[in-house]
């Protein structure tokens, strides 16, 4: 007899035939999850804040539905996923790069970092109810931030992230056996950096990749194969992958 007991095929569990739902899935990491998933046979919906980036993302990838929602707007996302029903993947990744000084910035702005992430998956969550698949997954998304913070003004941004993996720990308990997780990545190029940088982006980008120990960022293939990976092994949970190139250790 083999000294492997399981197939391939058992260890990571099929997307064929599941219901995927990508929250923040019309562009960059969570777009790349979304296609990554689709092709493993999951039909996925994409949901984020636009709805002509969502209508576009879906139609240019083939996926098989797409809603608009701001998650920061407890009836909008409600209203997306009433008629979904059932879904065994849930991925949360809706997000923007929400910087600024503590004692300085916005109090409305800094609780953003907070209501797209924290919140926002709570209301997902609830707004699903029973149709989770109790043999599906949920990914949530932190960052490298969560473990090296930096003084540049994202110590409210590495806060929500660090609730992120605390929130999926918690929730790994009490909605098992649905399966929760998170992706914690590093620099990754997606859109994300212009829209929160603009042309600060190319400078931005340099000293980061003289600072990592890869010298270059991660793309959005390989932090949503991560995701996948997340969602098909039918033994994380409670888990915070990190995809950085090994920036928690410089
Ligand atoms: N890229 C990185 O280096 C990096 C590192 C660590 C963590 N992250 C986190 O990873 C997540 C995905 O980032 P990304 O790099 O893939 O960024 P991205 O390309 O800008 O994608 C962000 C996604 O979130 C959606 N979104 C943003 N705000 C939303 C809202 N209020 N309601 C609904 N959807 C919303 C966007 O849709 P719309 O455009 O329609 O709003 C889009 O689909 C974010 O939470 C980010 O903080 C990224």
């Amino acid at each position: 007899m083999s000294q492997l007991s399981q197939t391939p095929q058992q260890t990571l569990s099929s997307l064929q035939g599941t219901t995927t739902v990508v929250i923040g899935g019309t562009s960059g990491i969570g777009l790349s999850a979304a296609v990554q998933a689709k092709a493993a046979g999951s039909r996925v919906i994409v949901v984020g804040s636009n709805a002509d980036r969502a209508r576009q993302a879906a139609a240019t990838h083939g996926l098989d539905g797409w809603r608009a929602a701001d998650v920061t707007k407890p009836a909008e996302l409600y209203s997306a996923l009433e008629d979904i029903p059932q879904v065994d993947h849930l991925v949360l990744l809706a997000g923007t790069f929400v910087a600024g000084k503590t004692l300085e910035a916005d109090l409305g702005y800094l609780a953003r970092a907070f209501d797209e992430r924290i919140w926002a998956s709570i209301h997902a969550l609830r707004a699903l109810g029973n149709r989770l698949s109790s043999t599906g997954s949920v990914t949530f998304i932190s960052g490298s931030l969560a473990d090296r913070p930096n003084a540049y003004g994202t110590a409210v941004l590495a806060a929500a992230s660090a609730a992120m993996e605390a929130l999926a720990r918690g929730l790994a308990l009490e909605l098992a056996p649905v399966r929760v997780n998170t992706l914690s990545p590093g620099p990754i190029d997606t859109p994300i950096l212009a829209k929160a940088l603009g042309d600060a982006k190319d400078g931005f980008v340099a000293s980061v990749e003289a600072s990592l120990p890869l010298h270059r960022l991660g793309t959005a293939e390989q932090a949503g194969a991560a995701v996948v990976f997340l969602m098909s092994n039918g033994f994380m949970n409670g888990a915070t992958l990190n995809v950085d190139g090994g920036a928690r250790l410089v």
